[in-house]
């Protein structure tokens, strides 16, 4: 039996050994207490509440503007729908670069707020400081390497990273580095299939991909992106898994059309 089916609650013990059985891992982005509840009863092994949220909830271009507040929010909701899934928040853009004392009590404020049960974090060597500091309270850290949306305006582009060589290493070097550090997993953004499967055979650390290949050991989506709600965005790594968009315009359609007619409420949907 797989360790997925068995497990009541994952924790980072749990994809340590799925990775170790060769189980992939399965993890989806959700930021209120609705889609939670479904994302987690369907079965999903890990909730990332992402800084996606700014995106694709507050309409932003950019991860950049979402705050500590904002993040704090969406994650109490999420924690509050769901039983089973490992709950991982990110930590936003200025809450932990350059300053690992403000890393540990943004890391704190989360958990303690939201009920969460791990942060994630954008960057290699350059966080190393305050991977160390968050990690000796207890609080698990997982990596996030390859394309750092949060570092957009320093790459001016959302395009495939670490293609050449120098960058790759890079990548290479910053991997084991957030394995020796204590890191319980690394997700890997838009980088070379290659180059990926690489990184996951040489640590022991789960690797989670989104546009970075299968031969890693799990995938990652943003929910509003895998359900097409989202339809502005497509890149060749997204998979849609339904076209709600349209489903959700066609019900509000009926719905106008109903009240309009004065079809809505009918004599049975009154009192
Ligand atoms: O914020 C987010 O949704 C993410 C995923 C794309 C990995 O970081």
């Amino acid at each position: 039996m797989s360790v997925h089916t068995e497990v009541k609650v994952v924790t980072t013990h749990v994809l340590s050994e799925m990775k170790h059985r060769g189980e992939k891992i399965s993890m989806l982005t959700a930021y209120d207490f609705s889609m939670a509840s479904l994302v987690d009863a369907a079965g999903i092994d890990v909730i990332l509440v992402g800084d996606s949220a700014s995106n694709v909830m507050a309409g932003h271009t950019t991860t950049l503007p979402i705050t500590l507040d904002n993040m704090i929010y969406h994650a109490a909701s999420v924690v509050r729908g769901s039983s089973r899934a490992l709950i991982v928040v990110d930590l936003p853009f200025g809450t932990y670069q350059g300053n690992s004392k403000e890393a540990l009590n943004s890391s704190i404020r989360i958990m303690k707020e939201t009920g969460a049960h791990a942060v994630k974090l954008e960057g290699g060597s350059e966080v190393e400081e305050s991977i160390i500091r968050i990690l000796s309270a207890g609080i698990p850290v997982m990596g996030h390497l390859g394309l750092t949306p949060q570092s957009i305006h320093k790459f001016g582009t959302y395009v495939v990273r670490a293609k050449e060589e120098e960058e790759a290493e890079k990548l290479k070097k910053d991997a084991i580095l957030l394995e020796e550090l204590g890191c319980f997993a690394i997700v890997l953004e838009k980088i070379p299939a290659t180059l990926a499967a690489e990184v996951a055979k040489s640590v022991r650390i789960p690797i989670i991909g989104i546009g970075a290949g299968n031969q890693v050991d799990g995938q990652v989506l943003v929910l509003h992106d895998m359900l097409g709600i989202n339809q502005e965005f497509s890149p060749r790594f997204l998979r849609r898994y339904h076209n709600l968009a349209e489903e959700i315009k066609g019900a509000v359609r009926g719905y106008i059309t109903d009240v309009k007619n004065v079809d809505f409420p009918n004599e049975r949907e009154q009192y």
